[in-house]
């Protein structure tokens, strides 16, 4: 028999693991649906602020080895604009999951109440860009995280997500803060960073905003232990992020303890087909060892 790639995330049930993360051909409705046509077993939108931004100036993004650097500065057109995206993106027929931000606990809970007129399967909580400096501040204090986390709760009747940042001394104390307050899911990680990229001819940063968030299988191995250390805390799923580009790098992180992975950077080096290819290996790999559903392989590390 085929090994079964189904999985659950506090309830909501998914085709397969791979995931669109937030960022990511997410800002409007058709894309999120094409990728789920594609093969996706859920995807996420661009996360979505108060009111529509237009993020940094060019250059916002850079190919290096091993990933990209990037500093987009959360562009997206405004929760209130995205409600009508919603509606087209469900159409492809897997979970969506809304992501969302704000720069203040107020702000987080005003824009969970707008996003949820639009009746997403879920709500992912941003508090872990590493270019916006309030992001950054909530993803590294547990105070500031649960508050947040508690805010879009009450604005909500989905299962909340809740996005960590792994530049953070506090992961643990964050990820144990927001489960706590409530929380139905984590997931993790962000783009590591601040990094930056000088260009030697000019002698200047790359980036018009000088820092971004490094993302791609260069972060993996971090990726890895953050997943291991947060899925041995808590008791609520985590869906791992970070350097997924094949069914192999999604076996390990299941292992590590995730019960679904996130694919962004490699929709850019692999393709929209990333994800029917992860899913293909992904079976194989679970078929040749005799791994009859997701459940086997979900913390086989720790066990
Ligand atoms: C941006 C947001 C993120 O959460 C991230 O990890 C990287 C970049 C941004 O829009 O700048």
């Amino acid at each position: 028999m085929k090994p079964s790639l189904e999985t659950t995330l506090a309830g909501v049930k998914l085709r397969n693991p791979t995931i669109l993360a937030a960022g990511v051909l997410g800002t409007t409705g058709k894309s999120l649906k094409r990728v789920a046509k594609e093969g996706a077993g859920a995807v996420t939108t661009k996360s979505l602020g108060i009111r529509p931004k237009e993020g940094h100036s060019n250059p916002t993004i850079m190919e290096m080895e091993g990933g990209l650097i990037n500093a987009m500065g959360l562009p997206n057109p405004g929760v209130d604009n995205f409600l009508d995206e919603l509606v087209i993106a469900k159409e492809g027929g897997a979970p969506v999951i809304a992501s969302i931000f704000g720069g203040t606990v107020e702000e987080f809970a005003e824009v969970a109440k707008k996003i949820w007129a639009g009746k997403p399967d879920m709500v992912e909580v941003n508090i872990s860009c590493p270019n916006v400096k309030e992001g950054m501040s909530f993803g590294s204090s547990p105070e500031l995280a649960a508050e947040a986390t508690d805010a879009v709760k009450k604005a909500v009747k989905c299962p909340v997500i809740v996005k960590l940042t792994p530049n953070t001394d506090k992961l643990l104390l964050v990820a144990k803060a927001v489960e706590d307050s409530g929380a139905d899911v984590i997931s993790a990680i962000n783009s590591i960073g601040p990094g930056m990229v000088i260009d030697a001819e000019t002698g200047k940063p790359f980036l018009s905003n000088q820092v971004g968030g490094l993302s791609g299988p260069m972060i993996k191995p971090v990726a890895l232990r953050c997943v291991y250390d947060i899925s041995s805390h808590v008791e609520i799923p985590v869906i791992g992020i970070g350097g997924i580009e094949t069914g192999l790098d999604a076996a390990e992180m299941l292992m590590a303890g995730a019960s679904a992975v996130g694919v962004g950077t490699a929709v850019y080096s692999r393709g929209i087909e990333v994800f029917s290819k992860i899913c293909e290996e992904l079976e194989y790999f679970m078929a040749a060892k005799s791994y009859k559903s997701t459940k086997d392989l979900v913390g086989l590390t720790r066990r």
